[in-house]
């Protein structure tokens, strides 16, 4: 079949490859494909280049993958990591992509028993895979199957959260003792994949309740902190699936090394499926009115920028073709500018009662007051301004790692100076 997806499959095979310095490898076991921490970046914002990750290129990427090989996907969890209902609309998302991908298993982790056990049941019947955890009770009975095998008996896998998570109207038993009792309830041809959602630091406890035989057909792909897929120390084959939706890890167990990991580039290939989900997800945020939910604070009045140029007709000429007085705009372009998300550092004072909604466009953008405060008693008594001199702080609410990575306030600030 010399389609033009077999053809962007060998191409993607490369750039796998590519990135992780080693020959191309089709090994004849089906590989496995590791995600989780999504942690709700369900897409790039595309703030800052490089645009990383989403669920249109990681779904693009494993039809790639799966065009030439074999391949079971799982996912570790943290899917979310926050509560409310945006992060609901982000869960049944994800979940939906991960049906178009193919997934075979998820093991619900902190983010996703924080939304409550009723809602997790509710929403595990959107998914065609299975949902595991083996050490999260009800009244003795487990919420969720402890581990589920393969058909063929290949893989077994499991989710373990560790003992100090609490879950509303739940118990967390030992993840040691429950690990056992999966190793010891498994074939013992067939391996064990652990989708463990908790620190790296009690992976060799988890090791220790294998015996030597188990620990050789274990793989434990971990859910922790830090950005990058990388390996774990440790007497057992285990691997840390990243963060954020940007990356794979997609697993050989045949291979040395039995790990690769894929960078999920803007340049590579969408799948029209999950970027559909996406403009479902777009819509349902801004059918339900989430713009307008979002809590704020008390604050004092704003005037919008316009009424400042009368006065300070330098500085607004200074910032006029600024990128900053086109911030709405550029939500707009991507069909963004009705998520809270996105428009919380795109307009002035978000967070505040006295703020931007949609009943006072006058504060689109990133107007002066979005630095300088409230300003509305100065602008009508000239009194003595409250905030002369923002600082680099004032900045970085919204020129955050995530959002503006090569932020530098010297070099920043030379592009939007005003005054004397
Ligand atoms: C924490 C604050 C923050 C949030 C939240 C945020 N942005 Fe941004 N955004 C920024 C900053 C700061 C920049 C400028 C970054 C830079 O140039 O260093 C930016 C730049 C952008 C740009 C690039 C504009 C250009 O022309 O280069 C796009 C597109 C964008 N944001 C879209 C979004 C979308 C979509 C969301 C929601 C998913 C979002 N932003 C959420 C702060 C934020
Ligand atoms: C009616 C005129 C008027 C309006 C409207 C006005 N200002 Fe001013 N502003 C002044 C005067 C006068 C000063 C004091 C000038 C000085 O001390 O150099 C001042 C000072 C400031 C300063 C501090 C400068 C410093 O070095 O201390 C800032 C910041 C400022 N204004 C921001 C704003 C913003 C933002 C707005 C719009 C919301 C605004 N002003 C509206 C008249 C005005
Ligand atoms: C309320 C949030 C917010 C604050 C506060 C903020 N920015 Fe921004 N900044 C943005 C957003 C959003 C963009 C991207 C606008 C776009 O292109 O749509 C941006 C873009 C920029 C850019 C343009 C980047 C480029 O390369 O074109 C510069 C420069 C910049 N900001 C400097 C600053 C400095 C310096 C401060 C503090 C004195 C600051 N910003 C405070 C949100 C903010
Ligand atoms: C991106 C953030 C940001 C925005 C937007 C912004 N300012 Fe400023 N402004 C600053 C910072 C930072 C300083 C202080 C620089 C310093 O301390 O030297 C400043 C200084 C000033 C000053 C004092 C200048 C002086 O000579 O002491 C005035 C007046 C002023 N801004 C007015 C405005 C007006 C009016 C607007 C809107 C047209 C505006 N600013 C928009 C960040 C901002």
């Amino acid at each position: 079949m010399s389609t033009w997806w077999s053809r962007a499959a060998a191409l993607a095979l490369f750039a796998l490859a590519g990135y992780a310095c080693v020959e191309p490898v089709i090994a004849p076991e089906p590989a496995l494909i590791l995600s989780g921490n999504d942690l709700g970046f369900i897409r790039p914002c595309g703030c800052s280049k490089p645009v990383l990750g989403g669920i249109a290129r990681r779904g693009g990427r494993i039809a790639a993958l799966r065009a030439t090989q074999k391949a079971l996907a799982f996912s570790t969890g943290n899917l979310v990591a926050e509560t409310g209902r945006q992060q609901e609309l982000k869960l049944e998302s994800l979940l939906l992509a991960m049906n178009v991908m193919g997934y075979s298993g998820f093991a619900p982790g902190a983010g996703e028993f924080a939304l409550g056990l009723e809602y997790l049941r509710q929403v595990r019947e959107l998914a065609n895979f299975a949902f595991v955890c083996a050490n999260v009770l009800v009244d003795d009975a487990l919420v969720f199957p402890s581990s589920v095998t393969l058909p063929d008996g290949s893989w077994t896998f499991t989710g373990l959260v560790p003992a100090d998570l609490s879950v509303q109207g739940a118990r967390v038993v030992d993840p040691v003792r429950a690990l056992a009792a999966v190793a010891a309830a498994t074939a013992a041809t067939g391996q064990l994949l652990v989708l463990w959602n908790g620190p790296e630091d009690q992976l060799e406890q988890l090791s220790a309740a294998l015996s030597l035989e188990a620990r050789k057909r274990v793989l434990f792909a971990v859910a922790c902190v830090g950005d990058a897929p990388r390996p774990l120390p440790g007497s057992a084959r285990a691997v840390a699936v990243g963060s954020k939706g940007r990356d794979l890890v997609v697993v050989h167990t045949e291979a040395e090394p039995f790990w690769t990991s894929v960078r999920l580039e803007e340049s590579g290939p969408v799948d029209a499926e999950c970027d559909a989900i996406l403009a479902s997800y777009r819509e349902a945020v801004r059918a339900e009115e989430l713009i307008n939910t979002t809590p704020r604070s008390p604050a004092a009045s704003y005037a919008g920028g316009k009424a400042c140029a009368e006065c300070h007709e330098d500085c607004t000429t200074a910032l006029a073709s600024s990128a900053h007085m086109r911030a709405l705009r550029t939500l707009e372009l991507t069909h963004d500018e009705r998520d809270p998300e996105c428009v919380r550092c795109h307009v002035v004072g978000f967070n505040d009662t006295t703020g931007w909604t949609l009943e006072r466009p006058e504060l689109a953008n990133v107007d002066c007051e979005a630095c300088h405060g409230p300003s509305e008693e100065h602008a009508q008594t000239e009194s003595r301004h409250p905030k002369p001199h923002p600082r680099s702080r004032d900045c970085m609410q919204c020129h955050d790692p995530d959002n503006s990575p090569q932020f530098d306030y010297k070099v920043y600030w030379r592009k939007v100076r005003h005054g004397h």
